[in-house]
């Protein structure tokens, strides 16, 4: 049941960068910077929740540590920021010509690589080992008063 619900809350989180991706891939530079904030104010209510209610209980012989997925939470951040300054700076001037506006598309597909191999890698550690080291109530609660 823990697992689900870590699971849960990351399929959410995925659906909303793909929803903002699908904008980037369709060229549509209106819509994505929207959506793309839409997906980070729920990452940072995600990364919130996990830092204050559930990473202060993680064992001692947890396989890692609390400070494994706080370092973890902050690469996230930074190359979240990073990716969002990057499609920023095309929506406020957008590519002219098909064939200009395809090269944004790549460049930022390229752009939000990191940000999508880190975020995958970091869901399956939670999933992994935090859903079975922390109490399923624990885990319930948490999701449930935030949100
Ligand atoms: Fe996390
Ligand atoms: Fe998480």
């Amino acid at each position: 049941m823990s697992v689900s619900s870590f699971a849960v809350q990351h399929r959410r989180l995925d659906t909303l960068l793909e929803a903002h991706l699908l904008d980037v891939v369709g060229a549509d530079f209106t819509l994505a910077p929207a959506r793309l904030r839409r997906w980070r104010r729920a990452l940072d209510r995600h990364i919130g929740i996990e830092e204050t209610r559930l990473l202060p209980h993680v064992p001692e012989q947890a396989r890692w540590g609390a400070h494994v997925y706080r370092a973890e939470h902050e690469r996230i951040g930074l190359l979240a920021d990073k990716y969002a300054l990057r499609l920023e700076a095309v929506a406020a001037r957008p590519p002219r010509g098909a064939r200009a506006r395809r090269q944004a598309v790549l460049a930022l597909l390229d752009a939000a690589h990191a940000l999508r191999h880190v975020l995958e890698h970091h869901h399956e550690r939670e999933e992994m080992a935090l859903a079975h080291e922390l109490s399923a109530m624990l885990l319930e609660g948490a999701w449930r008063r935030r949100s």
